[in-house]
């Protein structure tokens, strides 16, 4: 079967109330891609044109299905949710191929090879529906479907009608993935009645119609972690785990280390270098893009941020939309955003904020500083304490420091300015104006050292000192209620 003979039915209306969030489920990210965005990609992929049912929250879900440009697809909207049977039913006007292959939106774990494999047992059997099955031990714990053979009919029971008495009778669940010859469809789909107890109109009931007219049925069963939906906080939880630790695996056969994987998250959309090392505790989100050899320390977080090869990140990093060149060093505890850029050896250390900011080749900010807005040549030194003050109150300015600049330590450097090449300022100093190329600014009081003076304020003589030498200075400091007159050393 040609797989352009097929349309691909996405269910998404639904009101996600085992939830509990008041959210749609089909909304919930999975390794950093909405859940219904998975069995969608994997039918535009097999190039199929797509329908999608939506009803609650379903403005939302199509706007955030805007970024994955998927190739041809159609929104219908379910405008009163009234069960899978009649989320199909609404689609019913734009049924065009031979056969329509019906997926829940809730089933984010679905392989290519498992639709490949329905659609080739459905045209080689010359089936009237073909839907996907899967083992589980324990059906009515899972709250599937449960798919019952008696006197040679097939049927899927759902769980609150299920009657029997052994709840291991058939441990042959619905996966929910299924596919129907249109021109069956389109007479069977009036038929399904409402369920008497959910009041609701089953999807499933089509293998029950079906089979009460001969026609030929067939099942294609496949791992129940293949087909796992998500109802509950719990099986979300399960089905990323499942996710997550495929893409673990994935990198590893690419040559990534993980350091405790059960620890580290990643995202679907994430590439990884080979060589490189990512500790326990990290997470690599979004669209972050990591080149080879790189070190990813412990507990760092990356977002939609791009590292060149040999990269050293130190842990509790935290980089959002940056770049960070080949054989720089950041961390730990660094936060890199709004699209700064580190060239290419620079170091950026403990407790340094960059914001929209370019940080030159071989150029060091070690410690505890906050550079904004600022773009920074290479070889610059900028000393511990330095602060960018780029906002004035009303609006940003730009900071510009040359090549070979040195910022002595708990600089103030008031935007908009230019450090010249070369240039120094001197420690502590408050630089409001431009330095010229190898000058150095100091702008700070001078100081002046008055003997003896400290023990003047305090009123301290010789003779106070022997009193109270056995008395620990803490002691003093909190007898004492204002801390300028503190009596002890
Ligand atoms: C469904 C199947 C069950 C199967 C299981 C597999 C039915 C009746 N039951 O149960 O046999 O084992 O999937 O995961 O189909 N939806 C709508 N409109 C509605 C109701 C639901 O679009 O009125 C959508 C939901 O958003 C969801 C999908 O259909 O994406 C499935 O609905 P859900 O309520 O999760 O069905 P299950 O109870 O899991
Ligand atoms: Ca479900």
């Amino acid at each position: 079967m040609q797989k352009n003979n097929i349309q691909g039915i996405v269910l998404a209306a639904g009101k996600s109330t085992r939830l509990k969030t008041g959210r749609s489920k089909l909304l919930e990210p999975i390794c950093g891609r909405e859940m219904v965005s998975y069995p969608t990609k994997l039918l535009d992929e097999l190039d199929m044109p797509i329908t999608m049912i939506i009803g609650y929250q379903g403005d939302l879900i199509k706007k955030a299905l805007d970024r994955y440009k998927f190739k041809d697809i159609t929104f219908v909207e379910q405008k009163e949710q009234k069960g899978t049977g009649h989320a199909l039913l609404c689609s019913k006007k734009t049924w065009s191929a031979d056969d329509i292959l019906i997926i829940n939106g809730d089933a984010p774990l679905v392989h290519a090879e498992t639709i490949e494999k329905l659609c080739y047992e459905h045209t080689k059997n010359n089936a009237t529906i073909s839907f996907v099955t899967a083992n589980h031990s324990d059906p009515l714990v899972a709250n599937y479907g449960r798919v019952i053979k008696e006197k040679n009919i097939i049927k899927i029971v759902e769980p609150a009608n299920f009657t029997g008495d052994d709840v291991s009778e058939s441990c042959w669940i619905n996966g929910g993935i299924y596919l129907v010859k249109k021109d069956f469809l389109e007479k069977a789909i009036d038929d399904i009645p409402k369920d008497s107890i959910s009041k609701e109109f089953y999807l499933t009931d089509l293998v029950r119609l079906a089979g009460e007219k001969k026609h030929t049925i067939k099942t294609v069963s496949v791992p129940f972690d293949c087909i796992r939906g998500i109802n509950t906080m719990y099986e979300l939880w399960a089905a990323e785990q499942i996710k997550r630790s495929q893409l673990i695996r994935f990198w590893m056969g690419e040559g990534v280390r993980f350091e405790l994987a059960q620890n580290a998250h990643i995202d679907s959309d994430v590439k990884i270098g080979a060589g490189t090392r990512v500790c326990l505790g990290s997470q690599l989100l979004g669209t972050t893009s990591i080149g080879k050899g790189c070190t990813i320390g412990s507990h760092s977080i990356i977002l939609n941020s791009t590292l060149e090869d040999n990269v050293t990140v130190l842990p509790y990093s935290y980089i959002v939309n940056s770049k960070i060149y080949d054989n720089a060093q950041v961390g730990p505890f660094v936060h890199i955003k709004n699209s700064s850029e580190i060239k290419p050896n620079a170091t950026i250390g403990n407790f340094v904020e960059i914001k929209k900011s370019i940080i030159g080749q071989n150029t060091k900010a070690k410690h505890l500083s906050y550079i904004g807005d600022t773009t920074i040549g290479s070889n610059v030194n900028i000393g511990a304490g330095t602060i960018t003050c780029n906002h004035n109150g009303k609006q940003k300015n730009k900071i510009k420091i040359e090549d070979n600049a040195y910022i002595g330590s708990n600089s103030s450097l008031i935007a908009p300015i230019k450090i010249g090449k070369g240039a120094f300022t001197a420690a502590g100093s408050v630089i409001n104006k431009n330095v010229p190329e190898n000058a150095l600014a100091i702008a700070r009081s001078r100081q002046e050292n008055k003997a003896d003076y400290a023990n003047k304020i305090i009123g301290k003589t010789t003779s106070n000192k022997k009193e109270n030498k056995d008395e620990a200075p803490f002691i003093g400091a909190i007898k004492s209620k204002d801390a300028t007159t503190i009596s002890t050393e």
